[in-house]
């Protein structure tokens, strides 16, 4: 991938953060396949041939203090929060999302939803 163009000096187009936290006796994204959903979104960025500088990361985060809402990701720059549930979920937001710029409005995260 080509270094980036973005004249903010954005080093990703997208930067998508994972939240991987696992917290015992307590509820926490772990526990709903953040591990999987993480692996398959990174799978699924890099077979689309998006991952690299000016393309996008998906990384690992500890807890983002939105458990509520969990599991949860989220893209910078724009903010967007997202609440998945299964592999096609994950799938739609790097084809719409991360391939195409279209939020997938059905996963985001409802704003009111914090720790
Ligand atoms: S455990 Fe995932 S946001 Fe807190």
């Amino acid at each position: 991938m080509s270094a980036p163009s973005d004249p903010s000096g954005s080093y990703y187009k997208h930067h998508v953060f994972f939240c991987l936290n696992e917290r015992k006796g307590e509820a926490c994204c772990a526990d709903h396949g953040a591990q999987k959903a993480f692996d398959r979104c990174k799978k699924q960025v890099k077979a689309a041939g998006l991952a690299g500088p000016g393309g996008v990361r998906v990384n690992k985060a500890g807890c983002l203090d939105r458990c509520a809402a969990g599991p949860v990701a989220v893209v910078y720059p724009e903010a967007v929060w997202y609440t998945y549930v299964d592999a096609d979920d994950i799938d739609e937001i790097v084809e719409s999302h991360l391939k195409n710029g279209q939020v997938v409005e059905r996963l985001l995260t409802p704003p009111h939803l914090g720790r």
